[in-house]
This record gives structure tokens, C-alpha cells and sequence, in this order.
């Protein structure tokens, strides 16, 4: 099975300067434990990661500190995730078929995550990790009017991996740049093209990095599993 791995962020909403991947967690760059539970997955065989080139250079000292056996690729980003993507997509391997994308910035997802997903994007073209939302969640408008509160038994907070197979998510992605689509994951392509994404039991630990509190949670988790 092949990853691809976006990491050609910044740091904007940590309020840091840098790339967000390369901050640390317990003395490590965020981005090496994701490398390091992708390492240790047993389906996953060939890594790419999406990252901009000023960042290279600490991306293959990660590398190097890791030393991982599975052949590990750097691709040149774009300005979006969704261009990050793409570029990712064009970059893989002749003959791969089917491919799990994941965000650098989720790096408490298990190796056993990894394999689970794996596992289920061979019966399926298109699968996503989600969870039942705990919360009660509001649709609001412009002016913070509540307008709708869908029924929360419907509702799943997508997280990464997501699985699809290559030719139909290569097929959605030039749908979506000739369309001008926006979207902030790359199942929204598959069901913009009317294709099924099934889900696949996420991790509660599985969060995104994304502000500071975050950082401080993901120490905490990864304190408790050490
Ligand atoms: O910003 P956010 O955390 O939502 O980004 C999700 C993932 O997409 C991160 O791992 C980030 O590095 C990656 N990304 C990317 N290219 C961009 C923007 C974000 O690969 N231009």
C-alpha cells in the first residue's frame, strides 16, 4: 500500500513561523512520529510526503534520524492541501493502485490505524477514518445566527488516513481543478463526483495539530503511551 503524506503547511493557526511538522514534541518534529507509525505499519510499503522545499532539509534530517527501511519520497507541495495532493498523486509509483492519504499533522495515528485502513480499502473505493461527534453541532450564519442543528447521529468528524483507489481519485482531483472546487479533504472530491466513501472506525487520540492547546495534548497522550 502506498502513503502519501501532506506536509507542506505553515504554521499559521500554532501562531509559529515555521512549519508547523517541524515543531516538537517530546524533543521530536511532530512530523517523525507520523513518519514513525507509518514506518512501523505492516501494509504500508512506500511513503511520499508532500513538503516545500525550504523545508527539505530539516524533512531528510527527520529522515535520517529515523532511518526507515521503506522507501521514502519528498514532493514538492503546493499552496493548498488539495495542490499537495495532486502533486502527490502524480508522483506515485507506475502501477500503484490504491493509496492512503494522511496529514502530517495527525502524528498520534497507530500503525494498527494504518493496517485497519489498509485492510478495508480492498473491498472499497473509497473509505475514510471518522468518529461519532460528541458535540452538539450548529449550522450559523454570517451575523452568528444559529440557522440548523443537524441530528448529531448522523454527523462523523473525518480524520486521516483516507483510502482511495488511484485512477478514481486522479479522475476526481482534475474534476475538481477544472471545476474550481475547494474542499479541505479528498473525500469531498470522491462525493462531489457521486462516488461512495465508507467509513472506517477512527482513533479519539487521532487529533489534528493545529493550535497550541493541541501540541500540549498530543505531549500529554504521548507521555501516557511511553
Ligand atoms: O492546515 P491543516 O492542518 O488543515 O493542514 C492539513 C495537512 O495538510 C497538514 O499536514 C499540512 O502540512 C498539509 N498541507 C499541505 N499543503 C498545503 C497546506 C497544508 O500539504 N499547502
Amino acid at each position: 500500500m502506498h502513503l502519501l503524506i501532506p506536509a507542506a503547511g505553515s504554521g499559521r493557526r500554532m501562531g509559529s513561523q515555521r512549519n508547523k511538522l517541524l515543531l516538537t514534541l517530546l524533543g521530536k518534529p511532530l512530523l517523525s512520529w507520523t513518519l514513525a507509525a507509518a514506518e512501523a505499519s505492516q501494509q504500508i510499503s512506500w511513503i511520499g510526503i508532500m513538503g516545500q522545499p525550504e523545508d527539505f532539509p530539516d524533512f531528510e534530517a527527520i529522515l535520517k534520524d529515523l532511518s526507515p527501511k521503506k522507501p521514502i519520497e519528498l514532493i514538492q507541495g503546493g499552496t493548498t492541501r488539495q495542490e499537495s495532493v495532486y502533486n502527490g498523486l502524480q508522483a506515485l509509483p507506475i502501477g500503484a493502485d490504491r493509496v492512503l492519504i494522511h496529514d502530517g499533522a495527525r502524528c498520534l495515528a497507530t500503525p494498527e490505524l494504518f493496517d485497519r485502513s489498509a485492510d478495508a480499502l480492498l473491498g472499497c473505493p473509497g473509505l475514510i477514518v471518522a468518529i461519532p461527534v460528541k458535540d452538539t453541532i450548529k449550522v450559523v450564519d454570517e451575523a452568528r445566527i444559529v440557522r440548523d442543528t443537524p441530528e448529531r447521529s448522523h454527523l462523523w468528524a473525518a480524520q486521516t488516513p483516507q483510502g482511495f483507489e488511484v485512477k478514481l481519485l486522479k479522475q476526481c482531483h482534475e474534476a475538481g481543478r477544472l471545476k474550481g472546487w475547494e474542499v479541505t479533504d479528498d473525500a469531498a472530491l470522491f462525493e462531489k463526483c457521486g462516488l461512495p466513501v465508507r467509513i472506517v472506525k477512527g482513533e479519539e487520540t487521532n487529533l489534528k495539530v493545529t493550535t497550541p492547546v493541541d501540541l500540549a495534548l498530543a505531549e500529554f497522550i504521548l507521555r501516557q503511551r511511553s
